[in-house]
């Protein structure tokens, strides 16, 4: 049986993970809209992932015994400056998610439920991932600036990245 204070943590990060995958939905389809196709493929494709994340959550939960709760979602933002913004968001969000992570192993430990810690470590390894990916792309953004030229680059080299390799 899944201890209660770590099923709450979990269903709490299923919400997150939720949350996120509808952030990036409405990120990806603001740069379709800008005309930015390689961009919204990377970032609808990203939405994916997050709801593959959440799946695996809800998915634990029940296994373990557990309920999971399927969160309702509040209108996410919807309107950004330009793609930087669209990055540093993206960043700053997934920095709060790894803080959300670390803290959910942390209450593991501390209750001794090392098969949900031992779970939990995909997410560990998955945030350093994302976390690198986001720094990588507000980088390369950095070092385009304003240049046209480079943006159709970048934004056609984003269409072909995969956000999990
Ligand atoms: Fe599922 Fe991007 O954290």
């Amino acid at each position: 049986m899944l201890d209660e204070q770590v099923q709450n943590a979990l269903n709490a990060q299923i919400e997150m993970e939720a949350r996120s995958s509808h952030f990036y939905l409405a990120m990806a389809s603001w740069a379709e809209n800008q005309g930015l196709n390689g961009t919204a493929e990377f970032l609808y494709r990203h939405s994916d992932e997050e709801r593959m994340h959440m799946l695996k959550l809800i998915r634990f939960v029940n296994e373990r015994g557990g309920q999971a709760a399927i969160p309702a979602l509040d209108t996410p933002q919807s309107d950004f400056d330009d793609l930087h913004s669209i990055f540093s968001t993206l960043l700053a969000h997934e920095n709060k998610v790894t803080a959300s992570i670390n803290e959910i192993v942390g209450l593991c430990l501390s209750r001794r439920d090392y098969t949900t810690h031992n779970f939990m470590q995909w997410y560990v390894a998955e945030q350093i991932e994302e976390e690198a990916l986001a720094r990588n792309i507000l980088d390369k953004l950095g070092l385009i600036g304003k240049d046209s030229g480079g943006l159709y680059h970048f934004d056609r080299d984003l269409g072909q990245l995969d956000p999990e390799a």
